[in-house]
């Protein structure tokens, strides 16, 4: 039987985010090249996200392309991209069945103009959906968002828009790519890898981590089910004391 029945619809997580990993590995024990676990990576993200929409889950963000990728060799950064691009084509019908609207955040000036061109189609024709948000992390590092957004600030202060003593908390997440997304309540990594690997670092600061040794290619739908469950059964203090939450409960 699904696990879907044991998830407390009143505590649904408000944002989930997921580290893919380990379509690698998942070819190379299948005897598969890489790309084959890419490919049925691209299935599990069809699958995550379906049933992301269809429980009310308001933002999912997925790690689909960090900074450091492209350092991978170049036949895998190209097919990658080519993947992306055939992916929003055939997927931009199920984003508008769903009520799903697409975003992204990162560095997409650095995407091949035919893989930033599609994105861009598929986020308009997809910007007045108002089911989940599907934010994904293109060229993402949080390390690069981070000298980003300072050097916003910086120049702000420079100019006199902004004074140094005005800086607090809101003015950092106000200069990062996520702008106007809420923190993730629940961060997913799969593949067994106990590493954040430079995603969202300022944005996690209170978020509940899972890990599972899952591989990306074989993570269902039952799994995210799980990760829900195991997400409702924690106490989330944000600094406070068990007393103090029953108190303002
Ligand atoms: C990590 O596995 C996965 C990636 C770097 C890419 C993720 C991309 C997809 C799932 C396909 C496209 C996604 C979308 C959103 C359409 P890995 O290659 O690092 O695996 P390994 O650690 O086993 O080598």
């Amino acid at each position: 039987m699904s696990k879907k029945n044991e998830i407390v619809k009143e505590r649904i997580p408000r944002h989930i985010a997921i580290i893919m990993d380990g379509n690698g590995r998942w070819a190379k024990k299948q005897g598969l090249a890489r790309m084959f676990g890419h490919k049925q990576g691209v299935t599990t993200v069809h699958n995550i996200t379906e049933a992301a929409a269809e429980i009310g889950i308001e933002y999912l963000t997925l790690y689909a392309f960090s900074t450091e990728n492209w350092n991978r060799p170049k036949e895998e950064v190209d097919a990658l991209m080519a993947l992306l691009v055939d992916t929003i084509a055939k997927e931009t019908p199920t984003l508008m069945k769903n009520n799903v609207r697409l975003l992204t955040i990162g560095d997409i000036n650095r995407l091949p103009q035919a893989t930033r061109e599609k994105f861009l189609g598929c986020i308009e024709q997809t910007s007045t959906n108002t089911g989940l948000n599907l934010v994904l992390a293109l060229s993402y590092s949080s390390r690069w968002e981070m000298i980003e957004a300072t050097k916003r600030i910086a120049a702000e202060v420079q100019n006199g828009t902004m004074s140094i003593d005005d800086i607090n908390e809101a003015t950092i997440s106000n200069h990062l790519t996520t702008n106007g997304i809420p923190d993730p309540d629940l961060l997913i990594r799969t593949s067994g890898e106990l590493r954040i690997s430079n995603f969202l670092l300022w944005q996690i600061a209170y978020s509940e981590l899972y890990f599972t040794d899952k591989l990306w290619p074989e993570f269902t739908v039952d799994d995210l089910y799980e990760a829900i469950i195991d997400y409702q059964h924690r106490e989330r203090r944000f600094g406070k004391t068990s007393e103090q939450l029953k108190v303002e409960s």
